[in-house]
């Protein structure tokens, strides 16, 4: 018996707005039509498998069934609190999971968060818009349960849940994390979040490797800004601004 089911999930949500899939291309595809469908803010959609399921900065997302917590939610968040999606539903995994046990949990600029150094979850918020006007925003996220990383390329680098705290009851994980982002999307727009996001990353004052789009910035993370970009320090001190891009602990390229 699955700890995720149709079932398990209805018992568990009860009234609330959601949507299963044991498998769809991908729960963000499927919450960003909801949205368009104008549905309330906090319906959820849970996959246990995707098809095309898809990361940040274009990439894609896998993970095998039975193995991870994926979910996307839709969102209502004043005007200008879009950057504060990400750091929500980021800051909802790392104090859910500490909470499990984890210790060791943190956010890796921007959004991920880490066990020890470990990706364990990742995060993709999107808005969508009709013409000016932004109709409202979802949340990716998706959590590495109990998928096992041994001999692949992301051994070294990527981790899951169970590795730390034992066994996981998908069910109940995703009742407690639902709750955190109730808690925090309360918030949205409020200087809070980004206080709780900025007190939860793993990377400041360290040194780093940034890769953005524009080239390659080699430095220690120096700060956020409200809006969450990053500043670097560079070789010769100077600040540099990051506003997307990819960081590893760490000089080496
Ligand atoms: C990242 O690249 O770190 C973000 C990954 C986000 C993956 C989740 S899984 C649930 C949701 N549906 C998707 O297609 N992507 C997000």
């Amino acid at each position: 018996m699955s700890d995720l089911t149709r079932e398990t999930i209805a018992l568990a949500l009860g009234d609330r707005p959601h949507e299963f899939y044991d498998s769809i291309a991908s729960s963000s595809d499927r919450a960003l039509a909801l949205l368009e469908k104008g549905v309330p803010s906090g319906t959820v959609v849970i996959a246990d498998q995707q098809t095309s399921g898809r990361g940040r900065l274009g990439r894609a997302w896998l993970s095998p069934p039975g193995a991870a917590l994926m979910l996307s939610v839709v969102l209502h968040p004043p005007a200008n609190a879009m950057s504060d999606v990400g750091m929500m539903a980021a800051l909802a995994v790392v104090e859910t999971i500490a909470a499990m046990g984890a210790t060791g949990a943190g956010i890796k600029w921007p959004n991920d968060v880490q066990i020890g150094g470990r990706k364990v979850c990742g995060v993709l918020p999107e808005s969508t818009w009709q013409g000016e006007r932004r109709i409202g925003a979802i949340v990716g996220i998706g959590i590495n349960v109990r998928v096992d990383f041994a001999g692949s390329p992301l051994a070294d680098s990527a981790i899951s849940l169970e590795d730390v705290v034992g066994a996981v009851d998908r069910t109940a994980f995703l009742v407690n994390l639902l709750a955190r982002i109730d808690h925090w999307s309360a918030l949205l727009g409020s200087d809070a979040i980004f206080t709780a996001w900025r007190g939860r990353l793993n990377m400041i004052g360290r040194a780093v490797t940034v890769h953005t789009p524009t080239g390659v910035i080699i430095g220690t993370a120096d700060r956020v800004e409200r809006d969450g970009t990053l500043w670097v320090a560079d070789a010769e001190g100077a600040l540099q601004r990051v506003i997307a891009g990819d960081i590893a602990i760490g000089t080496q390229d």
